[in-house]
């Protein structure tokens, strides 16, 4: 069978793409472990929105002022003006937002916003709320515990994917094949995100020659509970600093002012910078001061941050909870044009964190992500229903490979992977250092190793390779000579 769409991924870009193809199509969304693991889920603080169509260019400059101008303007337009109608039809499907007192919707203001525009849902879960939503709203069929291992591609089409279901190598086919599988986390030894993002399809990407763009533009969050054995760490909304929070250090001195006039508000990638050259600096342990909210407020605003945080044997918000920055978001990814078109692709398309449209330039405004996976997920699907393409199977002709998805050694390998990428190619980068980890991650995809690895080493060479040839800092990326020891 070919399905009309086959949609890669299980999070806010692909569950709303699959919002806006209609019940008579065939359809089916795939995603490697249960849907809910991805980094929607996981999202606190909220969605950005234009509030109205006044707020459109405010909304515009705030973007590209994170992004250090480096964003392509055409597409953040394109986001912020669809943003609001966007918002909009997800409120009529149903989705409800946090309001205040008088019915009106709650807007809460985070870091680089000149205003208060920020949407959330149940206080901090909004990931988690939009999800459940678009989860519900989804009539096509959905097939879980599913490892995209290829994507099957010839002379600029794309026919589909092979799957690794049920420990069965199976091929899907697809007139359109959509990519929603999020950003690269798992690669970095401190991240935010689910495990089941790990960069995979782009390696596929790279393997098969198709253009990944911006990889050296990786950012980190400034507020992550790193103190925890698990992999994915928890994150602390920026939401949190919005609403008056501070970054302290073992005295209580609040040290940001010292770097930037916004000081808790500045964009997100001054404020890690900030914090990771402070410690050098002072060896002093870094903390998050939530003492402006009282008990009951901190409940109410934040309560999965409160349980969460009950559960690790903290009392919020009156302890300080030491914070370090993590990897948290890519903004680099499969370069694809306004309706998600891969180059050089006829019918295949990217979308959400796995995409790189040009939005976020080098720092992605905070919450501009889900706004992000929701408006272009339904640009590319209109647009791709009015392209009417059709694949012709008979052309396809690429026989069928066999994979060994893990080796003995990985694991091991796969540890020195996350802890190289974070020591060396994090918030603060020098070019020797880069050079040798390109040397390291070219050797070690050279081993015999799984398939998985191969591809999560094959990304790592494409954001190592990236940071290499960028000589000059910018947003995200930050340059600096290496010092003697
Ligand atoms: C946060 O809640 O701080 C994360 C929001 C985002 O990554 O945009």
């Amino acid at each position: 069978m070919i399905y009309d769409y086959l949609i890669v991924g299980c999070g806010v870009a692909g569950l709303n793409a699959a919002r806006y193809i209609p019940a008579d199509k065939k359809v089916l969304l795939v995603c490697k472990k249960s849907p809910w693991q991805c980094n929607t889920f996981f999202a606190q603080g909220g969605i950005a929105t234009a509030i109205d169509e006044s707020d459109i260019n405010s909304h515009i400059d705030d973007t590209l002022q994170a992004g250090v101008f480096q964003n392509d303007i055409d597409i953040v337009r394109t986001m912020s003006s669809h943003s609001r109608q966007t918002i909009d039809e997800l409120i009529d499907d149903g989705m409800e937002f946090d309001k205040n007192p008088d019915g009106s919707l709650a807007y809460t203001k985070e870091a680089a916003h000149s205003k208060s525009r920020v949407l959330h849902a149940n206080g901090d879960a909004t990931g988690r709320q939009l999800h459940l939503f678009l989860l519900k709203q989804c009539r096509h069929e959905i097939i879980d515990n599913s490892i995209v291992v290829d994507i099957l591609s010839q002379d600029g089409i794309c026919y589909g994917v092979e799957l690794l279901c049920d420990n069965h190598i199976k091929r899907v086919f697809a007139h359109n094949t959509i990519l929603a599988s999020g950003g690269v986390g798992s690669i970095y030894q401190y991240h935010t995100n689910s495990t089941t993002i790990s960069g995979d399809i782009q390696g596929i990407c790279v393997e098969k020659g198709i253009t990944l763009a911006d990889m050296h533009l990786m950012q980190f969050h400034p507020t992550v509970y790193v103190e925890q054995t698990t992999a994915q760490k928890q994150l602390l909304t920026e939401a949190l600093r919005g609403e008056g929070a501070k970054i302290v250090d073992e005295d209580g001195y609040a040290f940001l002012r010292d770097y930037h006039s916004s000081a808790e508000l500045a964009p997100r990638d001054i404020v890690s910078r900030a914090i990771f050259d402070y410690i050098k600096k002072t060896e002093s342990k870094i903390y998050l001061d939530l003492s402006n909210f009282t008990k009951k407020q901190f409940k109410r605003r934040f309560p999965n941050i409160y349980h969460n945080f009950v559960d690790m044997g903290y009392d919020l918000p009156s302890d300080k909870v030491p914070i370090s920055p993590a990897f948290h978001y890519s903004m680099g990814g499969i370069k694809v044009d306004k309706y998600g078109l891969v180059s050089d692709c006829k019918n295949l398309f990217a979308i959400g964190e796995v995409a790189r449209t040009g939005v976020h330039g080098a720092n992605r405004l905070a919450s501009n992500s889900l706004l992000e996976g929701l408006v272009f997920s339904k640009l590319v699907v209109l647009q791709s229903m009015k392209n009417q393409f059709h694949i012709d199977i008979e052309k396809f002709t690429n026989p069928q490979k066999d994979y060994i998805l893990q080796k003995p050694q990985d694991k091991k390998l796969k540890e020195k992977l996350r802890a190289t990428m974070w020591k060396h190619v994090g918030i603060i980068r020098n070019t020797e250092d880069l050079k040798e980890t390109l040397d390291k991650l070219q050797q070690i995809s050279n081993l015999d190793i799984g398939r998985l690895l191969y591809l999560r080493l094959l990304v790592a060479i494409s954001i190592v390779q990236e940071a290499v040839a960028n000589t000059s800092s910018i947003g995200a990326h930050f340059i600096q000579k290496k010092e003697k020891r």
